[in-house]
């Protein structure tokens, strides 16, 4: 059975003239692994604000975002998780990573500081760290780009959100460590039964581990469906011209298949 997870209908977000996002119709399942694949520009962080409800004062927002499988207003930290390209900027360098991922737990699951730290350091287990114990003290300067990405993974699931957002998370990663940083979410997600939104500009990458792919451009979607037919038979030439500048889709690729 399927049941849905959040409907966009007709979503449209203006910056003064710049129309950001045109009359955007969208579902996603409980679930449901989807990719928004687009170039720079094409509107792709601005649909993930627009989910979150943090888009900045200026835009202009027309249409509707419901969420019936939620039963509350959404909030952004208990209801998604979000990871960035660039945990750098998302990490307060002056405190500990303990620190930073127990924060969620304290916030919203009304964890005290104690039960906080001890969650945190199970979810750096959790996503693949090594010695996590030590790891609560140390400062995100410390760590690596990968590792630094996989604690805020850790930090963006503390909560356990519903929806999981990551916006070009694995852009800034060498193709290795990207690899590795895709198997990750996707294992997490399959355990905790959490919805994707995987934001990429790589639509080779995105093919490889996701259920359904949404191509934008110029703020317009002009194509959504599963990953094999979309692969196999694009509707649109945009997707044919995106496809085919990656040598290796010109055959769809193997489909991970869902965990049972
Ligand atoms: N705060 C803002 N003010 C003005 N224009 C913006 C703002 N945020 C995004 N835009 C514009 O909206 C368009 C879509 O941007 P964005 O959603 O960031 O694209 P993407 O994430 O696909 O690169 C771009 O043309 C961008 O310049
Ligand atoms: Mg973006």
């Amino acid at each position: 059975m399927t049941a849905l997870f959040c409907s966009i209908k007709g979503l449209s977000v203006r910056y003064g003239w710049e129309t950001a996002l045109d009359s955007i119709d969208l579902d996603l399942i409980v679930g449901e692994r989807v990719a928004i694949i687009g170039e720079s520009g094409s509107g792709k962080s601005t649909l993930a604000r627009a989910l979150a409800g943090l888009l900045p004062e200026e835009a202009r927002i027309e249409g509707k975002i419901s969420w019936p499988a939620l039963g509350h207003a959404p909030a952004p930290g208990r209801d998604f998780g979000f990871v960035f390209q660039d945990p750098g900027t998302s990490f307060n360098p002056v405190l500990t990573i303990g620190e930073q991922v127990a924060e969620g737990p304290r916030q919203h699951l009304g964890l005290g500081w104690r039960q906080a730290f001890a969650r945190a350091e199970e979810l750096l287990e959790r996503v693949g760290l090594p010695q996590p114990k030590n790891l609560m003290h140390a400062f995100p300067h410390q760590l690596s780009g990968g590792q630094r990405q996989r604690v805020a993974i850790a930090a963006a699931i503390a909560a356990r959100p519903a929806l999981l957002i990551a916006d070009e998370a694995t852009s800034a990663l060498d193709v290795v460590v990207q690899a590795e940083i895709v198997g990750l979410l996707d294992s997490l997600v399959r355990e905790e039964g959490m919805t994707l939104l995987f934001i990429t500009h790589d639509i080779a990458l995105a093919s490889g581990f996701v259920d359904r792919l949404a191509v934008f451009r110029s703020g317009k979607l002009v194509e959504a469906g599963a990953v094999h037919s979309v692969l196999s038979s694009p509707a649109n030439s945009y997707t044919a011209a995106l496809i085919a500048s990656h040598r290796d889709l010109s055959t769809p690729p193997m489909i991970t298949g869902r965990a049972s």
